[in-house]
């Protein structure tokens, strides 16, 4: 248990000898009175924020995954009998509805349907959780959906209408771009919702409505159990959103099923931690590394690439394979190493593709696929390491293919001698805004 105070804009605090004073200096005039701000208690036991018998805050936060999204779905899916009984209530009826419910966003469904676009909003990892799952949220609601990185909003001064929903992710709910972009949409008259991990966090308060991911505390510095939840919330709030069109139901019901099974999937693909250990001794010695993903599996090379840099300090990019030609084919040779995501999805024949232009190339690949891929073992025989990862509906198999590449940031990093759970120049919780 810990006892905190949360302070508002312009709050000054005079701290002496274990007494504090707060005052707020929004008007000068009553700069010197001392205001009052409420004693809140913070329900976190000590072991949720102690590194359990993980060497590393990070490989902890990577290993918990399983748990941590099944704590994101906890009483918000129903089960039904021809899916496992695990995060909720049994459903007697496969087509009852609605499979999913959201506490945080039940009153304000039928504005979000209602609105002319949803604007998803976030800086980082939070970003890409929600370019990841921008395609999900478009196949069930048939809404535009646009992705707008929170500084760039602010740059830009972007349009947005009262009749706009902006969805502001973030893992800490306290980043500054993230907070003053809300600041801006609200000025405009937009609902603004809020996915956050941190209950009473500054953006969790001020967003008209929201969904807690509920990881638990995050310490890395570099997101990992934060982004795989906050896909499985924004697959959710997509589900929601389009649970009244009985043409997505067969849809929903695929998606709530993989679900269902996603922590079982984590588990087996955390146990090629070994393997990937292997894989990181192979490459530590690398200048670069470059990731290619494609549809959904862009962002999965993004994250990637995100978490290899902010640890490891190796330089690593995220490329969108169906720009290959426009320009990265340059880098490609025979020393590169680029790993390429190749899972079944509706981009797998692309993929297939994809490995086949740059293996005419003779890249160094190494390819991510599915446990019971066959097609691509026959293209490549043992020419390359194959990752082979449990399968997933292909809203979900990011979420999958993620884990083996924050397992290999965190071993890259060790193996390069770097401070994995606080890289240098980078903070948890940036709460400051370039000016
Ligand atoms: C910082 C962190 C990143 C994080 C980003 C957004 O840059 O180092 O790991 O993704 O902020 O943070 P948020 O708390 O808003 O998700």
């Amino acid at each position: 248990m810990c006892r905190v105070i949360y302070l508002e804009d312009n709050d000054i605090v005079h701290m002496r000898k274990g007494e504090y004073t707060v005052y707020n200096w929004n008007d000068v005039d009553s700069a010197s009175v001392e205001v009052r701000r409420t004693i809140q208690t913070l329900t976190m036991e000590v072991g949720q924020i102690m590194k359990g018998g993980y060497d590393h805050y990070m490989q902890k936060e990577i290993f918990e995954q399983a748990e941590t999204i099944a704590q994101t779905m906890q009483g918000r899916i129903k089960a039904t009998p021809l899916s496992p009984i695990k995060f909720g209530v049994p459903n007697v009826d496969r087509l009852l509805y609605p499979r999913v419910r959201l506490g945080g966003l039940v009153d304000f469904v039928s504005t979000i349907r209602r609105s002319r676009r949803i604007i998803f909003i976030g800086c980082g990892t939070s970003y890409h959780a929600a370019l990841c799952s921008r395609q999900t949220m478009e196949e069930l609601t048939q809404m535009p959906v646009v992705l707008e990185l929170a500084g760039d909003i602010l740059d830009r001064r972007c349009p947005i209408f009262r009749d706009d929903t902006c969805v502001f992710v973030s893992q800490s709910g306290e980043t500054a771009d993230t907070m003053r972009a809300m600041e801006y949409a609200k000025g405009s008259g937009a609902l603004c919702v809020g996915i956050t991990n941190t209950v009473g966090s500054a953006i969790a308060r001020s967003s008209h409505c929201g969904i807690h991911i509920n990881a638990g505390a995050e310490i890395g510095v570099a997101s990992t159990k934060a982004y795989t939840s906050q896909i499985v919330a924004i697959t959710m709030m997509a589900i929601v959103l389009a649970d009244d069109q009985i043409s997505k139901r067969k849809r929903i019901n695929e998606i709530v099923d993989s679900l269902l099974e996603l922590p079982d999937a984590i588990k087996k693909c955390l146990l090629l931690d070994d393997s990937i250990r292997s894989l990181a001794e192979s490459l530590k010695g690398e200048n670069s590394l470059l990731m290619f993903g494609r549809g959904r599996n862009y962002a999965t090379a993004v994250e990637a690439a995100l978490k290899v840099k902010e640890v490891s300090y190796m330089h690593s990019e995220g490329i969108n394979a169906g720009e290959m030609k426009h320009g990265p084919l340059a880098l490609v040779d025979e020393h590169m190493p680029i790993i390429v995501f190749a899972t079944k999805d509706e981009m797998h024949g692309k993929m297939q593709g994809v490995i086949q232009q740059l293996m005419a190339r003779n890249a160094r690949l190494i390819i991510i696929c599915n446990e019971d891929e066959i097609d691509i073992l026959d293209m490549v025989g043992d020419r390359y390491p194959l990752i082979m990862v449990p399968n997933a509906d292909e809203a979900l198999q990011p979420v999958v293919n993620i884990i083996p590449l924050q397992l290999l940031s965190y071993h890259l990093t060790l193996l390069r001698g770097f401070n994995v759970d606080q890289p240098r120049n980078l903070a948890k919780s940036v709460t400051v805004t370039e000016e």
